[in-house]
């Protein structure tokens, strides 16, 4: 065998070698899986590379298919990214800053080393607004409980990838009279019951920020302005007469009694 056919037979296993290992590596010279950023901050791709002896003979940087930056004997940086852009030479790490969203998608390295084949990473790169202004709207309606019905609904700013809702500090679920809208952006109370009462809070999240509501739910035991004459206080044992015109009303009284 001639050294030429040797040759022949090769580099189509080495193209295919190193596009198996582009292929199945997927990120190659980047950790696995996406980097999130947040919309004016700043985030850093490092290679899992160890310096080398002899520096790289060259480092390039596409967002997208497009060049941003490529480090030879000479620097070239497109002009969108000057001023917020730096590689690190000895790794080819790459930091961008002062991030916006269209900075958003597909960023691939291609190292040169001084001896040996290229080498090729990629990583998705998703920037996310921070959350703002959460809060918990509810229309301003008195609640009487077993009649009516409330919407709490979860408004916020930003890049918002979920929503939860959590009453007194514990996980809010559906349940017979609670149900949430599929973005989790109102839970619906229908009818309110009076154990509906206490401390609502709405999560919003995404990759890079958090941000909690707050809102006080108060229910009325029903009905409303209704008189209840009667003493207020009676010695053990003896009967009392209240006057209502209504049997909830009564019930609260009892209620109360009991508990106090
Ligand atoms: C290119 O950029 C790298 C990293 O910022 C720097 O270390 C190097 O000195 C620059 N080279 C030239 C020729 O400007
Ligand atoms: C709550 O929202 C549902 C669905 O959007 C609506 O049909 C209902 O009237 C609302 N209830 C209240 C009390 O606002
Ligand atoms: C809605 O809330 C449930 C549990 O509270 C959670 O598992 C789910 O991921 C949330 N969905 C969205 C779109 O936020
Ligand atoms: C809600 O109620 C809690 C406990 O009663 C109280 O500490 C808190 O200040 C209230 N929050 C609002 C927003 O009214």
């Amino acid at each position: 065998m001639s050294e030429k056919s040797v040759l022949d037979k090769t580099i189509p296993w080495t193209a295919v070698m190193l596009l198996l290992s582009g292929m199945c590596v997927g990120e190659g010279i980047l950790p696995a899986g996406p980097v999130s950023g947040a919309v004016a901050g700043t985030v850093k791709f490092t290679t899992t590379l160890r310096p080398p002896e002899k520096p790289f003979l060259s480092v390039s940087w596409r967002f997208n298919g497009v060049n941003i930056i490529s480090s030879t004997s000479v620097n070239i940086t497109d002009p969108g990214y000057a001023g917020r852009i730096s590689i690190d030479r000895a790794t080819g790490s790459l930091e961008l800053r002062n991030l916006a969203l269209e900075d958003s998608g597909e960023y691939t390295i291609t190292i040169t080393p001084d001896g040996g084949l290229p080498k090729q990473g990629r990583s998705t790169l998703t920037v996310y607004a921070p959350i703002t202004g959460a809060t918990i709207r509810s229309p301003a309606a008195i609640l009487i409980e077993d009649e009516s019905s409330t919407n709490l609904t979860c408004e916020a700013s930003g890049s918002i990838c979920s929503r939860e809702w959590i009453k007194d500090g514990q996980p809010l679920n559906p349940s017979g009279s609670v149900s949430f809208s599929l973005d989790n952006k109102t839970a619906s109370l229908q009818p309110v019951h009076i154990s509906d009462r206490g401390t609502y809070q709405c999560r919003v999240s995404n990759p890079v920020s958090t941000m909690t509501a707050t809102h006080n739910l108060t229910v009325s035991f029903g009905p409303y302005n209704v008189l209840i004459t009667g003493p207020s206080a009676a010695p053990q044992g003896h009967s009392i007469t209240l006057q209502s015109g209504c049997l909830m009303a009564i019930r609260r009284m009892l209620i109360t009694r009991c508990i106090s």
